[in-house]
């Protein structure tokens, strides 16, 4: 029997999947080519600024190919522009394959359905929307960057069982509270580790003195943003050692390397996201503190937020930030829970 078209676009989703952490803030694609019910060939978007999925599903073919009753599979609306690279919808046309199969549209409202519309015009018979769904679950952070201009927010805090972030502090009391237990902290670094940036508030840096690193997994280090209004923080602070590069968002101060400073204003986060975008950062964690989360959450720039909650208590201190979304996730690691909750 032969296999659905969904079969295929599966296919194209977990080839796509082995871009991830290498090509954003480009999209996650995979592409396949198949004749009689077979794939001859397919490639994934391997790295930013590299050939598209097209382009290396195309190269994967051992010989000249006839591919006059072939089809080609692939999970985003192939190109229609020239950017990096020239347009993967030429590219079809010139290969003079018959059928195109498309998971979802391009996102960006820019060049969204005029490659469909390049492939249509040649004569190129073109399905959309298979697996749609998937295809956006796994885009989800190039959708974000391409519609809201901004990366992709995951806010992430842990709570103690009674609700609060840390408990009462003296004023010369410093160093991180853990809350929650080692499987939690592998979980965590491991999601530090699947995003571009990680983005915390001053009081966190001064109080905490957190690396931000990822070291309890296996992983690529985030690049660390601190908002940091009026740059006071000290250049000692392990957030500014060399093991990844560190942005600090400010208001005011001198104009340094790796300082956005941008004059307060009320649509000051929003512009300072737009910037931090513009740098190829296509997604960030937040790890607070209250504040900062605070602020992520009053403007509504959040995506998915990821609390743990441990088991102990604190009977007072600061107070966890609440949050209204879709539970996504539910579920308990060691001895401690974690929700996921999606804006959307
Ligand atoms: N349990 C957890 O998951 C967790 C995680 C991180 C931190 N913490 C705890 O949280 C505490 C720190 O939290 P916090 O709420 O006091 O401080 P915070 O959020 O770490 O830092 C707040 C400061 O960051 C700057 N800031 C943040 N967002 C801003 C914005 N949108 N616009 C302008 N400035 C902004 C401001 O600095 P200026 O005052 O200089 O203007 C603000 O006072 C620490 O005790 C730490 O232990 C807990």
């Amino acid at each position: 029997m032969a296999k659905s078209p969904e079969y295929y676009m599966q296919r194209c989703l977990d080839l796509a999947s082995n871009g991830r952490g290498k090509v954003s803030p480009n999209p996650l694609v995979g592409c396949v080519l198949v004749r009689e019910d077979e794939i001859i060939g397919e490639g994934f978007h391997e790295v930013f600024g590299g050939p598209h999925a097209e382009v290396n599903a195309f190269d994967s073919l051992h010989v000249e190919e006839v591919l006059t009753n072939a089809t080609l599979f692939v999970n985003l609306e192939p190109c229609s522009h020239h950017g990096k690279t020239p347009p993967c919808a030429d590219l079809i046309i010139k290969s003079q394959i018959p059928q195109v199969v498309i998971g979802m549209t391009d996102p960006n409202p820019l060049v969204s359905g005029k490659g469909v519309q390049r492939l249509r015009e040649a004569g190129i018979q073109v399905i959309e929307d298979v697996l749609t769904e998937e295809c956006q679950v796994l885009n989800r952070r190039f959708i974000v960057n391409q519609t809201e201009n901004r990366p992709y927010i995951i806010l992430k805090w842990a709570q103690s069982a009674d609700g609060f972030i840390d408990p009462v502090r003296s004023a010369h009391e410093k160093g991180i509270k853990w809350i929650t237990g080692p499987e939690a902290q592998e979980l965590t670094h491991g999601w530090r580790a699947d995003e571009d940036a990680i983005l915390v508030g001053r009081k966190t840096v001064e109080i905490d003195n957190p690396s931000l690193t990822v070291r309890a997994v296996e992983g690529k280090n985030p690049i660390r943003i601190i908002i940091d209004p009026k740059q006071v923080l000290s250049r000692e602070k392990s957030v500014f050692n060399d093991l990844a590069p560190t942005i600090v968002l400010a208001t005011e101060g001198p104009e340094r390397e790796n300082v956005i400073v941008l004059p307060a204003s009320d649509s000051w986060l929003q512009d300072q996201l737009k910037n931090v975008l513009a740098l190829g950062i296509g997604s960030l964690i937040v790890e607070g503190g209250a504040h900062t989360l605070h602020e992520f959450i009053r403007l509504g720039l959040w995506d998915e937020a990821r609390i743990l909650t441990g088991t102990g208590t604190f009977g007072g201190g600061i107070q966890a930030p609440t949050i209204e979304g879709n539970l996504r996730e539910d579920f308990t690691i060691g001895p401690d829970k974690v929700q996921v909750y999606s804006k959307l």
